[in-house]
């Protein structure tokens, strides 16, 4: 898992490095991870950026999903959420709305102010879970030179 870092703030509240936070709020959901899976145990392990999310149920280990965050280089109050996916076959169970909950704790845990996510234009799904969440849109859509994906960028402010 590498080594942890905290530090305190001038409010004098502890904030946790972002990658503490993220292992932190995985944990804090593990009842809720095992219950969604029906896994007698679920594993984080973290990648630099990402962690993934494995459960072991009826002597299996299968891989629910993963997710990444970072904070954009410039703006320590920014938070860049991404390559979040859950494996096709734990889809619809409820597990995006955890991890996307997941995923603003962490950030919060983390003490950043604004969580952002772009989302391919015709991702109904993650789009709606982010509007569920309360996540807005800022406009307008562009389209990326390179894929000619036409992207939305959704930001959430964390109170
Ligand atoms: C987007 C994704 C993470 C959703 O995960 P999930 O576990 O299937 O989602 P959940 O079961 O938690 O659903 C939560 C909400 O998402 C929305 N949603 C999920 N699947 C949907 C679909 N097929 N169509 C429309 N809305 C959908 C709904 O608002 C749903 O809430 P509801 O059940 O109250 O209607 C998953 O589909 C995925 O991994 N997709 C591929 C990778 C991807 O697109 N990642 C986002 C990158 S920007």
């Amino acid at each position: 898992m590498g080594k942890y870092q905290s530090f305190a703030t001038r409010g004098g509240q502890i904030t946790l490095g972002l990658q503490a936070a993220m292992i932190a709020a995985v944990s804090a959901k593990e009842a809720e991870l095992r219950k969604l899976t029906e896994s007698n145990e679920v594993f984080a392990t973290l990648d630099k950026n990402q962690v993934s999310i494995t459960a072991r149920g009826l002597g299996e280990y299968r891989k629910i999903g993963h997710f990444s965050m970072e904070q954009l280089p410039g703006c320590c109050g920014i938070v860049v959420s991404y390559h979040s996916a859950i494996e096709t076959q734990f889809r619809g169970l409820g597990i995006g709305k955890l991890f996307l909950e997941i995923r603003e704790d962490a950030a919060r845990r983390a003490g950043y102010t604004v969580i952002l996510a772009t989302v391919v234009h015709g991702n109904e799904a993650e789009v709606g879970l982010l509007k569920q969440a309360g996540w807005s849109v800022s406009p307008p859509l562009f389209v990326n030179k390179r894929t000619k994906n036409a992207i939305a960028l959704y930001t959430k402010e964390l109170k």
